[in-house]
């Protein structure tokens, strides 16, 4: 396996970036996920979009253009020959001696680009038996918006779901709300039969995956309810699932050991999946 940093293709194994990294330091950077199928990115120009968004909020300079960017991330997944599984991206604002104000200008920021590949199969057997969710209190700042690679909350939040046997935890606000997954946004179908996921006025990331499917959703004359739901209404669903690159559209069967439906994926779950995945093809 390769890895790309800062200008260089490296052994993975042996690939590092300096100790005085301001994301080791600070967790000063931002990253972006694509998954790749067939060995291409899907939804290539919103993560880009997103990706120079996190940048300029977080006022780190552009690394390079998208043209040389877009060469970076292809010729990572063509040297792991990767035909499905993910292409990873990070931005940092660069090495400098630990001081917590911004380095000096002209600094430049530090890029890793990696690729891996995930059976797609796997994947599809697991979706098709549904996954377990947990709540776990949403502890994080008040920038959710940005795709920073400060995610300890996040980290925490997502073993703690493991530790309980699940595979997602689906975090929650001081309202009972649902705001969204450790790494993925979430979706429930209530009990009213609406399809339902968090607005992104509130404080969670836009998924790009969540856009995608929020398109999917119109052209099937699905009715889109773009309002956070609790964790009682999750309970009470016809259907629960979440979205992100590399997971696409996952059913939840279950959420605190409570069971969704009828306990199996469900139907509108299940058609958005299969046509994500079609159309990124
Ligand atoms: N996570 N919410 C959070 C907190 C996320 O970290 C992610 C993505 C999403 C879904 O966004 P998208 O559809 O653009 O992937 C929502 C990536 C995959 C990760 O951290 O690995």
């Amino acid at each position: 396996r390769v890895a790309y940093v800062n200008g260089v293709y490296q052994r993975h194994s042996e690939a590092t970036i300096h100790v005085e990294d301001r994301g080791f330091q600070f967790a000063d950077g931002v990253y972006e996920v694509w998954s790749v199928f067939d060995g291409r990115m899907a939804d290539f120009e919103g993560h880009m979009t997103r990706l120079h968004r996190s940048l300029n909020e977080l006022r780190i300079d552009i690394p390079m253009s998208v043209e040389a960017l877009t060469r970076v991330l292809k010729e990572t997944i063509r040297r792991n020959r990767v035909r499905n599984g993910i292409v990873y991206l990070q931005v940092t604002r660069g090495t400098a001696r630990r001081d917590h104000p911004f380095p000096a200008p002209g600094t430049p920021p530090s890029v890793i680009v990696t690729s891996k590949s995930l059976s797609a199969a796997k994947s599809d057997a697991t979706a098709a038996n549904g996954v377990a969710v947990v709540t776990h209190p949403d502890i994080r700042w008040g920038r959710c918006d940005i795709k920073t690679v400060g995610l300890l909350p996040n980290v925490l939040a997502k073993q703690a779901a493991r530790d309980k046997g699940a595979y997602e935890a689906w975090m929650v606000d001081e309202m009972g709300l649902v705001t969204e997954g450790s790494s993925t946004n979430a979706w429930i179908v209530d009990k009213h039969g609406k399809l339902r996921t968090r607005d992104t006025q509130a404080n969670i990331l836009k998924g790009i995956t969540r856009t995608a499917i929020m398109t999917m959703i119109e052209e099937e004359g699905i009715e889109l309810d773009e309002r956070p739901f609790s964790v009682d209404e999750a309970k009470e669903a016809k259907e629960a699932f979440f979205t992100a690159a590399g997971a696409f559209v996952m059913p939840a069967v279950s959420i605190d050991g409570v069971k969704i439906g009828d306990g199996k994926p469900g139907p509108i779950a299940t058609r958005l999946r299969a046509r994500y995945i079609e159309e990124a093809k």
